[in-house]
């Protein structure tokens, strides 16, 4: 599942790319996450789900700021997410398939933002990418 060095230059270089608006896509991405896979809402089901909420936009954020942290650690990956990994599998035992739901509306999300950064190269990394932070953070549900 390792990156390439390939992979690994197209998504820092996407990445660099969104500026400050990693926080507006990451929320953006997760309401569409909500919107397109109701199923995904039950680990949310503490939040006020409406897009605009705090709350939503709060963990927009969350997301997107784990996301930047990822992209610095593209080498040592698993350790930069171990807490995270933690958190998803033992504490909320978030189930694998939304992780694909998620990942899957972060890049109709960035495509939709970036549509000329997002050649078949580019789109390719930032799946692996995303593929690799999912199975990082689903490695230890059980
Ligand atoms: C790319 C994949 C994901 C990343 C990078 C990510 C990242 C994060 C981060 C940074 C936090 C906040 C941790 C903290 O406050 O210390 C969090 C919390 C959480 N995540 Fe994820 N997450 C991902 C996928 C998912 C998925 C697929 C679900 C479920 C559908 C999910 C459900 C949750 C829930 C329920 C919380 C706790 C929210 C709260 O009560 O404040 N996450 N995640």
């Amino acid at each position: 599942m390792a990156l390439s060095a390939a992979d690994k230059y197209n998504v820092k270089e996407f990445w660099e790319k969104l500026g400050e608006n990693t926080n507006v896509y990451g929320t953006e991405a997760l309401v569409r996450t909500f919107l397109s896979f109701p199923e995904t809402k039950t680990y949310f089901a503490h939040f006020d789900l409406s897009s605009g909420s705090r709350q939503v936009q709060a963990h927009g954020k969350k997301l997107a700021d784990a996301l930047t942290l990822a992209v610095s650690h593209l080498d040592d990956l698993p350790a930069a997410l171990s807490s995270l990994s933690d958190l998803h599998a033992h504490k909320l035992k978030v189930d694998p398939i939304n992780f694909k739901y998620l990942s899957h509306c972060l890049l109709v999300t960035l495509a939709r933002h970036h549509p000329g950064n997002m050649n078949p190269e580019v789109h390719a990394s930032l799946d692996k990418f995303l593929s690799y932070v999912s199975n990082i953070l689903t490695s230890k549900y059980r």
